[in-house]
């Protein structure tokens, strides 16, 4: 745990709005807290060093110190129905993922005394039953990870009996025989608790949690040897709802529950045969849910102080700089103009939605070497790695080696802090998302080019209302991550005659959905290809949020080159190198886009990987749907060999989808376009790019063409098409 950290329930607001901050301190002393505006985030002295403008006369505060607590791990409650006198079964199908991991409960009605259906700490389906005394049994046969069973536990309280069963659908090597165990005894009588739990063994915090698949709980009346197949007292179907965060009860007394910390939903279930692929299509052969013991949705923690965004603060970046004793944290947050308003003519669009789908990426290489280069430039020493209790991302595994598919920030959120280095880079500072994104800020502030600020979430929830007012939106370094809302507002914006800049490299990749009962959450399929950290299983390919296909934007017809003429084309290291301005674009038609910048190459310097094409790098091709009269301005070169063709272009180990030898595709391509009512589209296709904006060494070629192509794009006389 943090010795002092916080978070708020959103990451933007607006004059007028409430930010709500959750904090957690160790300390004895009360938390100071004051208001900076943040203009580079970026420690490296080599650069401009971090810049932030105390704002304390807008905001201070100070609040009591306290430490607040959450259960990372995901499980579900119900209300428990009327227990019978006699016999009663608890029952489920699972397909464990950890067997072997320690008591794990399943279906638990389980207080101080009731009656519970475990994977007991042998890695067997057990049964538990507590009154005054305790009997347990086993059914002494290991259940094997990743296959599905039939699992129950039955108990008698008349015969005093109490029985555990287990019963392998379709294993491996054909049918097997139920197996089983029963023993006896007394426990004097049972006071039910009011809730049933699954998942994870009851409790104020739950414990036990469970790693797998659980599919249609259920109690019944009766006590078997056998599968039962009794009159079900309550039956969770979790096959219903599935876009929700219900647990529909199909018994009589309507029990219906609620997951907690957003387990995996839409996953397929022991009747999936692969007929269908999608849970739309055929919801019953997706009745499972697949449950982490390192989910975590929401800390849930107590409010400590409200931020009030005052009317006249201006649209910017901005965090609550907090300090107790020697520990300090940074809270970030966005102000976004008043709604309907825009007080500049660029407006830039914070990728916020990708910024969460990495939040808190435990990166393998936070070594040594690693932590050493963020000492010696002065970054943040708070690694995601080292702190499991706030979750990591969904470029991580959980920890029964499944991918995460959920990610949302009502949780510490340590990779969008001030300072936050995520690489181990020589030539530059490491940088990505939150802080890097400052580059372009300090560029902006430099050239004295106003702006405004929206995040991906304002324009999830507003749509092309919230940007059309603008002469020009610009991205930051790494929009990968959209909602259909998202991307539509943008393609809807460029073709209405806006003027659009895309300054990353990997944009427009990956569909997301977020939850509609959890807006702050956001889930990631990473089916079918493309570069990924994991790789989602057959059959679960679609959203549970949304149910739309899921994976990349490619594979359902939207590359990203139809909407920034450019998209992703190799990956490599944080290596930057520059481009070379080709004749092109000496024309007429966009020479200006290079007026004062005389020298062939530029970006062989910067602040991210020491250049300023590097790490991702976007290409144009006609075939995924660059218009024809794209120009392509320049092309970076020189870039090593542990740079690859992304999957999705590979056929063979010679052939690639566009017929190029495949070192070809390694490159980033400047490119511009006019669209046909007056707007236009610029497009640098790398992460890097950024970084070479505050100061790429020698002559500025980077800065001084991207100040020209926005001082143009904001210019209202319209672009013709050629
Ligand atoms: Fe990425």
């Amino acid at each position: 745990m943090l010795a002092l950290t916080g978070y708020i329930d959103r990451l933007s607001a607006r004059p007028g709005e409430d930010i709500a901050f959750k904090l957690s301190s160790t300390g004895t002393d009360p938390v100071s807290v004051r208001l900076v505006r943040v203009v580079s985030a970026d420690p490296n002295p080599a650069g401009p060093g971090i810049i932030e403008h105390d704002l304390s006369e807008v905001f201070t505060t100070s609040v009591p110190s306290r430490v607040q607590t959450h259960t990372v791990g995901s499980w579900g409650t119900a209300p428990l129905p009327p227990m019978p006198e006699g016999p009663v079964t608890l029952s489920a199908t699972i397909w464990p993922t950890s067997p072997k991991k320690g008591e794990q409960g399943i279906v638990c009605a389980l207080g101080p005394t009731g009656f519970a259906l475990t994977v007991g700490a042998d890695g067997c389906t057990n049964a538990v039953v507590t009154g005054e005394g305790t009997l347990s049994v086993s059914t002494g046969a290991p259940l094997s990870a990743h296959n599905w069973y039939r699992v129950w536990a039955s108990w008698d309280p008349s015969a005093g009996k109490l029985t555990v069963g287990q019963h392998a659908i379709h294993p491996p090597f054909g049918a097997e025989p139920p197996v089983g165990a029963s023993t006896t005894g007394t426990v004097g009588a049972i006071e039910w608790p009011e809730v049933v739990t699954f998942a994870a063994r009851s409790g104020a915090p739950v414990s036990g949690l469970y790693n797998g698949k659980i599919e249609a709980p259920a109690i019944i009346a009766g006590a078997y040897d056998v599968p039962p197949e009794g009159e079900a007292i309550a039956a969770w179907d979790f096959s219903r709802q599935i876009s929700s965060t219900m647990l529909e009860d199909t018994g009589p007394h309507a029990c219906h529950g609620s997951i907690v910390n957003l387990p995996a939903r839409g996953m397929t279930g022991s009747l999936w045969a692969a007929k269908e692929m999608a849970w739309t299509n055929a919801p019953a052969d997706y009745g499972a849910i697949h449950f982490h013991d390192t989910d975590l949705s929401d800390c849930g923690w107590e409010t400590d102080f409200t931020f009030t965004v005052p009317e006249g603060l201006r649209s910017g970046a901005y965090a609550m700089r907090l300090t107790c004793g020697a520990e300090e944290d940074s809270i970030p947050f966005y102000v976004v103009p008043p709604r309907g308003t825009r007080t500049a003519d660029l407006c830039v669009l914070i990728p916020t939605l990708t910024y969460v789908v990495y939040q808190n990426f435990a990166r393998p290489d936070f070594g040594p070497a690693y932590r050493e280069r963020v000492a010696q430039l002065g970054g943040t020493p708070s690694f995601p790695a080292d702190h499991p209790e706030y979750a990591f991302s969904t470029y991580n595994l959980h920890s029964d080696g499944s991918g995460v598919c959920h990610s949302s920030h009502l949780r510490p959120f340590l990779t969008m802090r001030p300072g936050h280095l995520s690489y181990l880079d020589y030539r530059g500072s490491g940088l990505r998302h939150y802080s890097a994104d400052t580059h372009l800020l300090y560029f902006l502030e430099a050239e004295g080019i106003e702006y405004d600020i929206v995040t991906d979430h304002d324009l999830d929830e507003e749509g092309l209302a919230l940007i059309a007012d603008y002469p020009c939106v610009t991205t930051t370094s790494h929009p990968e991550y959209h909602t259909e809302t998202t991307l539509d507002a943008l393609l809807e914006y460029r073709n209405e005659g806006g003027r659009f800049i895309y300054l990353g490299g990997n944009g427009f990749y990956w569909r997301v959905a977020r939850h509609p009962e959890v807006p702050e959450a956001i889930e990631i399929r990473r089916g079918e290809g493309g570069i990924r950290a994991w790789a989602a299983e057959p059959g679960e390919y679609h959203n549970a949020f949304d149910g739309a296909y899921g994976g990349l934007w490619r594979r359902s017809g939207r590359p990203p080159q139809a909407l920034a003429g450019v998209g992703f084309s190799s990956q490599g290291p944080l290596d930057g190198a520059p481009y070379r301005i080709l004749p092109a674009a000496r024309d007429p038609r966009v020479s200006w886009i290079f007026e004062g910048v005389e020298q062939e190459v530029i970006g062989d310097a910067g602040l991210s990987g020491g250049g300023a094409a590097g790490f991702e790098l976007d290409r144009a091709d006609v075939r995924l749907g660059t218009p024809e009269h794209t120009v392509i301005l320049a092309r970076s070169f020189g870039h090593s060999d542990a740079f690859i063709v992304v999957h999705e272009e590979m056929l063979t180990h010679l052939t690639t989808v566009p017929q190029e030898p495949a070192h070809d595709l390694v490159r980033a391509e400047i490119v511009f376009f006019e669209t046909p009512k007056g707007g236009a589209v610029f497009s640098t296709g790398s992460i890097t790019f950024c970084g070479s904006l505050p100061d790429e060494g020698g002559e500025p070629g980077t800065a001084r063409m991207l100040a020209n192509v926005i001082r143009r794009f904001i210019d209202p006389a319209p672009f013709a098409m050629p």
